[in-house]
């Protein structure tokens, strides 16, 4: 069988078992559909665009793979954000899972963010830093040994707000306070779609609400969500999902108490979110770079607004219609777009990264016998926030021609 063959068959395989094994596949419409299903659309919308932006960069003295940042279009997006939460009276409390550095956390809260969030521990001390005043841990904590580390966070800060993910974990979480001698605000956890933590129904939300009150080291202080189901809904629709997940919210606070705050928002929703009317923060995360998911899985972001890249090289041409390049999944994840990429060139060529090994990526697509051996190209990957998890440093590049290189401090701080 030919590459080509083998490619359609896995494309198809891949796509049977989206739809398969999508619960939104009734919602999917043709243009969603397409645009998820056919690399080629996504080629053609970015292409004009792209190519414009080709001759810019001289990447030859870099070694790779390596990650680049835009400076000028990362704190576009920083601002763009922030300036929707201003106009609408809305808090910013970005998610820093997706950047990991204090550079950046910075760079959010000159801008005016409230606070950050942050899914660890570890992150939240690593952005100590960053001068952040008020930080949200939105996780199920429950280990007593985490205790004492919470204690000297708290001390630092202005406000430290934890999650409250199911009547179990409350209840363990207690205990992690309770040992430490610290009574801390919490946001309640409903469940609007994504089927992760939270409240699985409004009533289990009142009960839960009931179990926090009982608790004398939790001080109920709002409800939140995490609506990342929001990705797999088609462009038109996610006004609709955000109402949705919104109506819910609000469902719940008036059973339990009409002055708690509510908290949904991604990168998805955030932008949408800001301007409904009882939403008090939002929390995106990846808009602050960009990648596949957010430019062509949904449409929330411009391919012209995405300000992270991973430089690499093509290192072999094993056979026609196929090229290697060094940055596998090691450096991309393993995350992939339902249509089974993990990277698309930024420059408008009609290739993709279709399948990684540890140190490979396998690059095919129409124009993929023009790559030379030793050329350097950009690619955006699917999804972005794994991929700075994975390096100890970016490269941080100005409109003026300025390079600085930037740690990620909270690089494999999942504890
Ligand atoms: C609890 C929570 N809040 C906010 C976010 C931010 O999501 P996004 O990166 O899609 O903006 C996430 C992402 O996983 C999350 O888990």
């Amino acid at each position: 069988m030919d590459l080509q063959r083998r490619l359609r068959d896995a494309r198809l395989h891949h796509l049977k078992n989206f739809l398969d094994g999508n619960p939104l596949q009734n919602i999917v419409s043709v243009d969603v559909y397409d645009r998820i299903t056919q690399p080629v659309c996504l080629f053609k919308t970015n292409r004009k665009m792209a190519m414009e932006s080709r001759t810019v960069p001289d990447f030859s003295s870099y070694l790779t793979p390596c990650i680049l940042i835009e400076h000028e279009k990362m704190q576009a997006n920083i601002d763009r954000m922030q300036q929707v939460c201003d106009r609408h009276h809305v808090e910013l409390r970005p998610h820093i899972k997706t950047h990991k550095m204090v550079a950046v956390a910075k760079r959010q809260l000159q801008a005016g963010a409230a606070g950050l969030t942050c899914a660890k521990i570890g992150e939240a001390e690593a952005m100590l830093p960053s001068g952040v005043e008020s930080i949200f841990i939105a996780n199920s904590i429950v280990d007593p040994l985490q205790g004492p580390r919470l204690k000297a966070i708290a001390g630092q800060v202005r406000e430290l707000i934890l999650a409250c993910t199911s009547e179990g974990q409350a209840v363990a979480l207690e205990q992690v306070l309770a040992g430490v001698g610290l009574k801390l605000p919490v946001m309640l956890a409903l469940d609007t779609g994504l089927c992760r933590e939270g409240a699985r129904s409004i009533e289990a939300g009142v009960q839960l609400a009931k179990v926090i009150h009982r608790l004398p080291h939790l001080e109920l202080h709002g409800i939140y969500t995490h609506e990342g189901h929001s990705y797999g809904v088609a462009s038109e629709k996610i006004s609709e999902c955000a109402r949705d997940v919104l109506n819910r919210l609000l469902v719940l606070k008036k059973r339990i108490d009409p002055g708690l705050r509510v908290w949904p928002g991604c990168s998805v929703t955030a932008a949408i979110m800001a301007t409904m009317p009882g939403v008090d923060a939002v929390r995106p995360g990846a808009y602050v770079f960009g990648d596949l998911s957010l430019t062509h899985r949904v449409v929330t972001m411009e391919w012209a607004q995405v300000a992270l890249t991973v430089l690499a090289t093509v290192v072999d041409k094993p056979e026609p219609g196929m090229a290697l390049i060094d940055a596998g999944s090691k450096v991309f994840s393993s995350d992939k777009t339902p249509n089974g990429q993990s990277a698309c060139s930024l420059d408008g060529r009609r290739i993709a990264v279709t399948n990684l090994s540890e140190e490979h990526g396998f690059i095919t697509g129409e124009d993929v016998d023009e790559l030379k051996i030793g050329q350097k190209l950009r690619f955006v990957g699917a999804h972005v926030c794994p991929v700075l998890n994975l390096t100890d440093e970016v490269h941080v590049i100005h409109e003026d021609g300025r390079v600085d290189c930037w740690p990620v401090e909270a690089r494999g701080r999942v504890r």
